[in-house]
């Protein structure tokens, strides 16, 4: 059993540094680099208060986006840093390094209760390296930098990363806030959910969702199946998909699934059909089995909507994981939006499933106290419904004391 952070709390960690991993990978607007939405800031935030109020002098480190191993001044985490000092009433210097030599200093500067975060730590190509040995050199670094570890960054123990999993190899350790009540919800999916279970999976790519398809299927009572991911299956049915994103390679395995679960899969009856993939495209709400050619699908449509409605009425667990349509786009939000709606009157458990579901929720207006919970990890949310080890948190396991 991992230690919890109220254990660390209770040895005392005043004065003492303690480097915490967040997941502060935040959407920027691309021209502004303003943050469109701070979820995942304001979810680290009981960790960080809660070790600034014990003393400690807390040294952040997180990434964001997926620069190439070297300092890019467009995944900088300076905006980050600026809304993290504005959410905890505190100015939040950014180092100008990972681990260098202002990093290093800027952390032995520290008050108690200051908090330093460090620049995107996937500025350093080691952090993401295959290689078990440069992971080490910069595990090392970030090590040096304090006293004891805390993994808080949910949204990346599926990463074996060095500031992820081998930084605490090397640190006595604990699991922060965030990873302690994202684990408690996701247990409770994975034993013994209140049924009916339903599941909602959408986004673009099928091929990203196959795996957790094959772990749930056999799990779930029911999975509605919408966004880009669902023409796939459309086209495993037999019928044209016109312009739509299709995976043609993952075509047959769509078709096993469909005959494997029977009417446990369901798949949209209509789809809002689009002349091109932009807000001022023509558009039509088409039956599926009368996609014209030249069309694409970019949203489900409304009887889909009322059919997904229908499905998640009398459910008593449910999790959804990815937009039914392009909902950045005002045309092709009134699927996200209605499903979002289905899935908030849901009465038993309902769970978010990250990324961009979770930023669909805040974007669109909805009220995030409706859901049970909003994860804030995508892909490690989906890896651990699948049944898969996750590196962050394994190596959390052991009771961590150094
Ligand atoms: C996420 O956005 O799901 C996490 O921050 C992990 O990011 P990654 O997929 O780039 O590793």
């Amino acid at each position: 059993m991992a230690r919890s952070l109220d254990d660390l709390l209770a040895e005392g960690v005043s004065g003492r540094r303690v480097l915490v991993r967040a997941d502060l990978n935040v959407p920027l607007d691309k021209q502004t680099r303003a943050i469109t939405d701070d979820g995942r800031i304001r979810a680290s935030l009981p960790t960080l208060q809660a070790l600034r109020e014990a003393g400690a002098r807390v040294v952040v480190a997180a990434h964001l986006g997926r620069p190439k191993g070297a300092p890019d001044p467009k995944y900088s985490l300076a905006p980050v840093a600026a809304r993290l000092g504005e959410l905890l009433g505190t100015e939040v210097p950014l180092a100008a390094d990972v681990a260098g030599d202002d990093a290093v200093a800027r952390a032995g500067a520290l008050g108690d209760g200051d908090v330093l975060l460090l620049e995107n730590v996937r500025f350093e190509a080691a952090e993401t390296s295959k290689d078990d040995a440069e992971r080490g050199a910069l595990a090392d670094r970030l090590a040096a930098l304090a006293d004891v570890y805390v993994d808080d960054a949910f949204g990346a123990v599926h990463r074996k990363h060095a500031s992820v999993y081998d930084v605490a190899l090397r640190l006595p350790h604990v699991a922060g806030r965030l990873v302690a009540a994202e684990l408690e919800v996701l247990t409770r999916l994975t034993t013994d959910p209140e049924r009916p279970y339903v599941v909602v999976l959408g986004g673009s790519k099928v091929s990203d969702k196959l795996a957790v398809i094959e772990a749930l299927l056999p799990k779930v009572d029911r999975l509605l199946v919408g966004g880009g991911m669902c023409f796939t299956f459309l086209a495993a049915q037999g019928h044209g998909v016109g312009t739509s994103l299709l995976e043609a390679d993952q075509v047959d395995t769509c078709r096993r699934l469909l005959a494997e679960a029977g009417e446990r899969i369901v798949l949209p009856v209509d789809v809002v059909a689009a002349s091109a993939f932009s807000a001022d495209a023509e558009t039509s709400v088409v039956e599926v089995d009368a996609i014209p050619d030249d069309r694409m699908g970019l949203d489900v449509g409304p009887r889909t909507v009322e059919a997904f409605g229908r499905e998640l009425a009398d459910a008593r667990t449910v999790f959804w994981n990815g937009p039914m349509g392009v909902f950045e786009l005002a045309p092709f939000q009134a699927g996200t939006r209605g499903v979002a709606e289905a899935v908030a009157a849901v009465d038993g458990l309902s769970v978010v499933g990250g990324g961009d579901s979770a930023a669909a929720v805040r974007q669109l207006g909805l009220d995030e106290s409706a859901y049970g919970h909003i994860s804030t990890g995508g892909g490690a949310s989906l890896e651990y419904l699948e049944g898969r080890e996750l590196p962050g948190l394994t190596v959390l396991a052991d009771r961590g004391e150094g």
